[in-house]
């Protein structure tokens, strides 16, 4: 596909799945590069980046990041994320990409780095399947906020799940068979080549600008989440997943099952390394008793698709299951 026609393809999800706003700018920057314009002198040598490193939202956060540091006063005026009022947003935006193309440049080339809450709305159903105590292991863990699955609110048919007190609510982000149990996150541990530090202004700016600026709610528990990481304090570990792993199932673990989890990174992983990590769980699979359990918990899109599915995979057996198919950002999570 080419990069003119990956920027509508991203735009036609945005539009559909609740930001019209970077629908809008994504469409016409893809005119744009047709065009030649901006957008093609900033992301022509992008034409090659794999589709999975999403140079759309490359683009998009890279300009929402001069917006939210206020130097972009014009197309602000467009932007909720800062009190703005979405409409024509497309010349703004044009004329923000050609005063801004040096810096801009560089910022394109920066992997998108997200840090999705809602995605917890999975991995907490996810955990209700897998029941009892749990070691939680997250790889691709950005910030961590995640690893905190159990400090967060779930407001489920009127009911409160995980931590009721937390200012992270999600509200009814489950249909279907709602899974039930409890949840026991005993243990917890993250990594991630890049890792986030929750309280640092300039991470949080990076995770913040990745946010599609008019989904304010999605900002809201992103905030209220910080929040929750700078109190407890959670560390990522900066290591590639199948560092990481290597480390972590060397050995069995008697008495907890050990949770591998993981959210929206196969796609940023090298070939390579995905093949690594999928190895190193099927071999740790093999070692695994009914003592000491394994699962794979993941919320990754299908190939090729905008389709998100929440699968797990335990051993002792290997056996793997469809738990349920989400959106990108996680809610509504729709359970088999
Ligand atoms: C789109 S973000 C998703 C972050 C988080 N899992 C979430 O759902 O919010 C993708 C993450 O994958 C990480 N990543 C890329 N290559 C990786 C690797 N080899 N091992 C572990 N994480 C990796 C990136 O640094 C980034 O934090």
């Amino acid at each position: 596909m080419t990069l003119q026609d990956r920027l509508r393809a991203q735009a036609e999800q945005c539009a559909l799945h609740g930001s019209p706003l970077t629908g809008a700018l994504l469409f016409a920057a893809a005119d744009d590069y047709d065009a030649g314009g901006p957008t093609y002198d900033l992301l022509s040598p992008h034409a090659e980046d794999p589709s999975g490193s999403v140079p759309a939202l490359r683009l998009t956060g890279a300009l929402h990041r001069l917006v939210l540091e206020r130097r972009a006063p014009e197309l602000a005026l467009h932007y909720p994320s800062v009190g703005g009022l979405p409409g024509e947003v497309w010349p703004a935006a044009r004329r923000t990409i050609a005063e801004h193309l040096d810096e801009l440049r560089e910022h394109v080339r920066r992997p998108v780095q997200t840090n999705e809450v809602g995605r917890s709305a999975a991995l907490y159903g996810g955990l209700l399947h897998v029941g009892g105590p749990v070691r939680l292991l997250e790889l691709g863990a950005s910030a961590g906020l995640n690893l905190l699955v159990d400090r967060f609110a779930y407001e489920v048919s009127g009911e409160v799940l995980g931590d009721p007190t937390s200012p992270v609510r999600l509200h009814e982000p489950w249909r279907g068979r709602l899974p039930t149990g409890t949840v026991e996150v005993v243990e917890r541990a993250g990594c991630d080549p890049q890792p986030l530090d929750p309280i640092s202004a300039a991470d949080r700016l990076t995770l913040t600008s990745y946010v599609w600026p008019d989904q304010v709610d999605r900002f809201e528990r992103l905030r209220a989440a910080l929040a929750v990481a700078a109190r407890h304090g959670i560390a990522v570990e900066r290591l590639p997943a199948s560092a990481f792993l290597e480390r972590e199932l060397a050995e069995p673990r008697s008495g907890v099952t050990t949770v591998v989890w993981h959210s929206v990174v196969r796609q940023y992983m090298a070939p390579a390394e995905r093949e690594r990590v999928d190895q190193l769980l099927t071999e740790a699979g093999e070692r695994a008793t009914a003592a000491a359990p394994l699962a794979r918990l993941s919320l990754e899109p299908v190939q090729g698709q905008f389709r998100f599915l929440v699968e797990l995979t335990t051993w002792p057996g290997g056996r793997t299951r469809v738990l349920a198919e989400a959106r990108g950002h996680g809610p509504p999570v729709e359970w088999t």
